[in-house]
C-alpha cells in the first residue's frame, strides 16, 4: 500500500531553542510541545514539498472541512531515549500504516512512506534534546491529518494538510483507572469508523465520558452498540481482563482500534508464556468472575496510557473492586517487559525498537 515521492524535506530551524525553560518534572500530557513541527499540503493531487518549521499556530480558513464535518485522522507514537542518549522509536511501521488505514476509511489520500519517515526521524532527531533519558519518559508524537479545502459543502476535500506534532509525555493516567460499562451510549457501530483513528471516535465519546467523569470513573468501557452485551474497548485504550491466570482481549473488527500496545502485549504474553485468549468477551462473565473471585485484574493499554491497572468498575450501578497490583500482577510484569524493549533495556527479539 505504501508509495514514494521525490519532494526534498525542507527545513527550518528555531533560532533559539525553548527545552531549557521546561520544567520536565511537572509535565501535564500533551500541553508542552517542541520546538519544530512537521507539515506537508496535498493540492492538485498530489503531497507537495515536505517541511520542518519552528512549532508555531498555523492560518486555515474558517470553512475548512476539518472544521464542519471532522475530516481528520491522527495517531500516537512514541520515541523513547536510553542512558547512553540513543533514541529508539517502537514499531513505526505500524502507525504508518495505521494511519493511512484511517485516512482510506475518511477518503484521504494516502500519505507516502518515505515522507512519513524521514520528516518523523529528521523531527525526533532535530527535537531530541527533549525526550528525558529513563523509564517512564518519553516524547509522544502526533501525526495527523486535516482537510483543509475552504468549501463548505459535505464532500472530501480535494486539499489536506499532514502534520507531526511531539509532546514529551509522562504517565496518561495518575495512578490506577476506575471505569464504568457502557450500557446506553456507544463509541461505533459495525460498517463504521470504530477502527480507524478518527477524530470524531474521540469527540463523539467526550459527554458520555465526563457524565462517567462525574460519578468518579475516569473512563467507560465501550460495549457493542447492538446489545451492550460484549465488551469492546476504552476511550483511549484497549482493555484486557485476567480470568483466573488467563488473560482475554476482544478480537479487533471494524468497531475496535487495533492497538499497537495491544498486539504487542499480545506477543509478550506468548513470550513470557502467559495464557491470553483473543475472543469476545461478555459483560457477564466479568461480572460473574468478579463475584467468585476469579477475576484477578483489567487493565488498559495504549500507546499514551501505556498499561493502566484498571481498580473498580461499575456495570447496572454496582461496584466491583479488583484485587489491588503488585508485582506478580501481569499488568506490572508486562509493563516493565514492554518499557524495558522500548528504552534499550532488554533484548528486542521481536525487532520493534528502530533507532533514529
Ligand atoms: C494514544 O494512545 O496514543 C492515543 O491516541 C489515545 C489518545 C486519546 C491520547
Amino acid at each position: 500500500m505504501s508509495n514514494t515521492a521525490n519532494a526534498k524535506l525542507q527545513i527550518e530551524k528555531v533560532k533559539e531553542s525553548r527545552v531549557s525553560s521546561i520544567d520536565f518534572s511537572d509535565l501535564a500530557f500533551g500541553k508542552t510541545f517542541t520546538d519544530h513541527m512537521f507539515y506537508c499540503d496535498y493540492k492538485n493531487g498530489a503531497w507537495q514539498e515536505p517541511k520542518i518549521v519552528p512549532y508555531q499556530p498555523m492560518t486555515i480558513d474558517p470553512s475548512a472541512r476539518v472544521f464542519h464535518y471532522g475530516q481528520a485522522v491522527f495517531e500516537g507514537m512514541k520515541a523513547y531515549k536510553d542512558d547512553n542518549g540513543k533514541v529508539f522509536l517502537f514499531r513505526p511501521d505500524q502507525n504508518f500504516k495505521r494511519i493511512n488505514k484511517s485516512a482510506a476509511r475518511l477518503a484521504i489520500p494516502e500519505f507516502p512512506e518515505n515522507y512519513f519517515f524521514e520528516g518523523l526521524k529528521t523531527l525526533v532527531n532535530m527535537d531530541k534534546a527533549w525526550i528525558q533519558p529513563g523509564v517512564g519518559n518519553s516524547l509522544y508524537l502526533r501525526p495527523f491529518v486535516i482537510a483543509i479545502d475552504s468549501a463548505i459543502a459535505a464532500a472530501p476535500s480535494e486539499s489536506y494538510r499532514f502534520m507531526i506534532i511531539c509532546a514529551p509525555a509522562k504517565a496518561y493516567y495518575k495512578g490506577t483507572v476506575r471505569v464504568l460499562i457502557a450500557e446506553k451510549f456507544s463509541r461505533s457501530a459495525s460498517g463504521g469508523v470504530g477502527f480507524a483513528k478518527a477524530a470524531g471516535n474521540y469527540a463523539a465519546q467526550f459527554y458520555p465520558t465526563k457524565l462517567a467523569q462525574d460519578r468518579g470513573y475516569q473512563q467507560v468501557i465501550w460495549t457493542d452498540a447492538d446489545t451492550h452485551t460484549y465488551l469492546e474497548e476504552a476511550g483511549t485504550m484497549n482493555v484486557f481482563f485476567r480470568i483466573n491466570d488467563t488473560l482475554i482481549t476482544a478480537p479487533i473488527s471494524d468497531r475496535i482500534l487495533d492497538g499497537v500496545t495491544r498486539k504487542s502485549l499480545i506477543q509478550l504474553a506468548a513470550d513470557n508464556d502467559i495464557p491470553c485468549e483473543v475472543r469476545p468477551i461478555k459483560v457477564s462473565e466479568i461480572v460473574e468472575a468478579s463475584k467468585d473471585g476469579s477475576l484477578k485484574e483489567i487493565f488498559g493499554a495504549g500507546t499514551a496510557a501505556v498499561i493502566s491497572p484498571i481498580s473498580a468498575f461499575e456495570f447496572q450501578e454496582q461496584v466491583y473492586e479488583l484485587p489491588e497490583v503488585n508485582e506478580h500482577s501481569y499488568s506490572s510484569r508486562l509493563k516493565s517487559k514492554m518499557l524495558n524493549i522500548q528504552h534499550n533495556l532488554a533484548e528486542d527479539k521481536n525487532g520493534w525498537r528502530m533507532e533514529i
